[in-house]
């Protein structure tokens, strides 16, 4: 059997890939410019290169049966080189070129039919002025390359926020969405494997700060025709965008029980790690069986409810975990924590995910065990 995977990105997620991709039996190297990072710790072997360093990128491909990665960085076409030099890429060049211009990702829903926000275009400062008569505020302005965590997101709530906004992404190719007043933000992961099987995770409900992912609850709080909806949103995504791999589909639940869009993340994503403890096949397992050709498992529930929490750092410094022993003591709490050697504040540093009976009880650990942690 073909087992050598490489995966071009080392942080937390190809961490969680790796231990995944071990379990299953698979040789394991990673790309990333940190010396031991978090998924280098675990991993068979580690390349230390930047994410767009060809020669580096086309060495692990050289040595890979399959590649992938957990970040969107990677130069789209190289990846087509590669691939048509024999190595299995997953997400394929196609499915990254529509998802890394979130501009071409809603043009791409568009044509498909896929509800989102309404969406423009923006070039000049008259663009906007013009979108927002026809539109109205608030809007929000958005660089369509290399945004995450809220970064390349600016809300325009009136004419006057508009050159702080384009002065605030200043040199960045643009677009501009209407702002949707959603009642909860809501995130699917979905799986297509090589042979085109798809598996749609149930709905989670997800909850955040600062425009960083906070706090998930497995399964959402919404009525089972809203579940359903989204959960078939997520199919139609997949079906699609073809490529393999598990994606991220982040939703927004209007006040008027729409389900629209917000964006496709083409990797593993945070709001899926409930899925290690809570679902019969995990995202990151999921993700390994997909990206080699493997039988995609069951997403199903198996327990009633769990709720995550991410483990933001607090301060800046080397990293000191305290709490551990009062947090693992509460029964059905997980912890994890990513191996980063230093800390800052807001970096993804672990989670925390507590199983319950419902999710108030989960809540309510993960909540504890929360308190307790500190790095
Ligand atoms: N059109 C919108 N209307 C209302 N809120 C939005 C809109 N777009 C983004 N947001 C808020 O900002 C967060 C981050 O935006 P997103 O486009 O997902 O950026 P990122 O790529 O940084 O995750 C979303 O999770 C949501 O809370
Ligand atoms: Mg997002």
């Amino acid at each position: 059997m073909k087992n050598k995977l490489g995966i071009v990105g080392g942080g937390q997620l190809g961490r969680m890939l790796t231990f995944e991709a071990k379990k299953l039996g698979f040789y394991v190297a990673v790309l990333d410019p940190t010396p031991k990072s978090p998924a280098g710790q675990v991993a068979d072997e580690q390349i230390v290169a930047g994410f767009k360093d060809e020669k580096a990128i086309k060495k692990l491909a050289k040595q890979s049966d399959f590649l992938t990665f957990e970040i969107e960085l990677a130069g789209a076409d190289i990846l087509e080189e590669i691939s048509e030099q024999g190595v299995m890429v997953n997400p394929s060049a196609r499915s990254l070129n529509i998802i890394k211009d979130k501009l071409v990702q809603k043009q791409f829903l568009r044509k498909h039919h896929i509800p989102s926000a309404d969406f423009a275009e923006v070039s000049y400062k008259g663009d906007l002025l013009e979108i927002a008569e026809d539109y109205g505020f608030p809007l929000v302005l958005k660089a369509r390359f290399d945004a995450y965590d809220g970064r390349g997101n600016v809300l325009i709530k009136t004419k006057k926020d508009i050159d702080y906004g384009l002065q605030k992404l200043i040199g960045r190719k643009l677009y501009v969405e209407k702002f949707v007043p959603f009642k909860k933000e809501l995130a699917v992961m979905v799986a297509r494997n090589t042979k085109g099987q798809i598996e749609v995770y149930p709905v989670v409900e997800t909850v955040h700060e600062n425009n960083i992912c906070h706090t998930v609850f497995a399964p959402a709080r919404v009525n089972s025709y809203t579940a359903k909806k989204a959960e078939k949103l997520a199919k139609d995504v997949m079906t699609h965008l073809k490529g393999a791999g598990v994606f991220g589909i982040e939703m927004f639940l209007t006040r008027d029980n729409r389900v629209l869009i917000n964006e496709i993340a083409p990797r593993v994503h945070n709001s899926g790690h409930y899925s290690l403890e809570a679902c019969v096949t995990n995202q990151f397992e999921q993700h390994i069986r997909a990206v080699t050709g493997l039988p995609l498992g069951n997403t199903d529930l198996i327990v009633p409810a769990a709720v995550m929490i991410n483990v933001l750092g607090q301060r800046t410094g080397a990293v000191e975990v305290y709490g551990m022993e009062k947090a693992l003591a509460i029964p059905g709490v997980s912890v994890h924590i990513y191996g980063k050697k230093d800390t800052k504040i807001e970096r993804k540093m672990g989670h925390i995910t507590a199983i319950g009976k419902s999710i108030d009880m989960a809540w309510k650990k993960a909540r504890s065990a929360r308190r307790y942690i500190s790095i």
